[in-house]
């Protein structure tokens, strides 16, 4: 009898909603490299996956130590494809603007960096954007900022970005218009990095969650109005749950998508399109 090979499978924010959720998934047919910046979390969820006979190497840390990075890179490397799966974030009840940056778009870049010198073609990578990276239109000079997260002064340049925005005055605050700039960068990201991967035989793309139901989602339910009117904009009437995210990164991350690269896939129950709609309607309105 042959064995079905296992890939390495590298899930960041591990320890979150939408992680645990992807390591259960993922963990059933591949073997994982988990990785999170809560550390005692991130153990006991190891051990409890260890526990059900999942084959698990967990690395706590923070995504944006260069350390950690080519730990994480040594764990997946064999000479054969390995998927990413990239959870880890900070929104703006969590966070202020600068964190959020750092940690969703500019550990971003560095974690692709760090694991592209070891791509193999059949290497897939599903990054966790949102559905606020879809609310704000494209700025063709806020794009070409935000397509350099590693240059000098990234986030002073972003600073101005977002009081020019409103900053603190805005309905989101700093925080909210960080959180929505970092994953539309995600979404350009993801068509860039497609055109270098191709080449190589592999493939990136994003997912797009609307309101999920993790401890991050409700705690932006609990402390800004963004999330309530987002919830309520979802046709489907439900909020998300982390699998139904983990199920769309599994099929992102599969052979089934082998067509599918350098584009956003938006899992958020209709709630983005119900937003658009109803600002057209109020603006309409007058
Ligand atoms: N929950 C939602 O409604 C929602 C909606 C749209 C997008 N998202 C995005 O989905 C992703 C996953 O969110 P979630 O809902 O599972 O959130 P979560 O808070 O449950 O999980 C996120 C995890 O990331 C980890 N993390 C944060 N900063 C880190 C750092 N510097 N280094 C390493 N790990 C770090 C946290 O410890 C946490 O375990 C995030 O990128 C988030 O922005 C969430």
């Amino acid at each position: 009898m042959t064995l079905l090979p296992r890939r390495k499978v590298l899930i960041t924010g591990a320890a979150g909603g939408m992680g645990r959720a992807c390591a259960r998934l993922f963990g059933a047919t591949d073997d994982l490299v988990l990785t999170d910046v809560v550390a005692p979390a991130l153990e006991t969820f190891a051990e409890e996956l260890r526990a059900d006979g999942y084959n698990v190497v967990a690395r706590a840390g923070d995504m944006s130590d260069d350390q950690l990075l080519s730990s994480l890179v040594g764990d997946v490397s064999d000479g054969k494809p390995f998927a990413l799966v990239h959870t880890a974030g900070l929104s703006p009840s969590l966070a202020d603007w600068r964190a959020i940056m750092q940690v969703n778009l500019v550990a971003t870049e560095k974690l692709l960096r760090a694991l592209e010198p070891s791509l193999v073609p059949g290497s897939v990578a599903v990054l966790i954007a949102s559905s606020a990276g879809h609310m704000m239109p494209p700025l063709a000079e806020v794009d070409a900022v935000l397509a350099d997260p590693l240059q000098p002064g990234f986030l002073e340049m972003v600073e101005q970005i977002i009081k020019g925005m409103g900053g603190a005055e805005s309905p989101g605050g700093m925080g909210g218009i960080s959180y929505t700039l970092s994953k539309r960068a995600i979404h350009t990201l993801v068509q860039s990095r497609a055109q270098e991967w191709g080449p190589k035989g592999c493939r990136i793309t994003s997912i797009s969650p609307g309101m999920i139901l993790t401890p991050m989602g409700k705690s932006e339910i609990a402390n800004t109005q963004g999330a309530t009117q987002l919830l309520d904009a979802t046709p489907v009437g439900r909020g998300g749950t982390a699998m139904d995210i983990a199920l769309a990164a599994r099929f992102l991350a599969s052979d089934e998508a082998s067509f599918i690269s350098g584009t956003d896939l938006l899992v958020d129950g209709g709630g983005t399109a119900g937003m658009k709609m109803r600002m057209a309607a109020a603006q309409q309105a007058g």
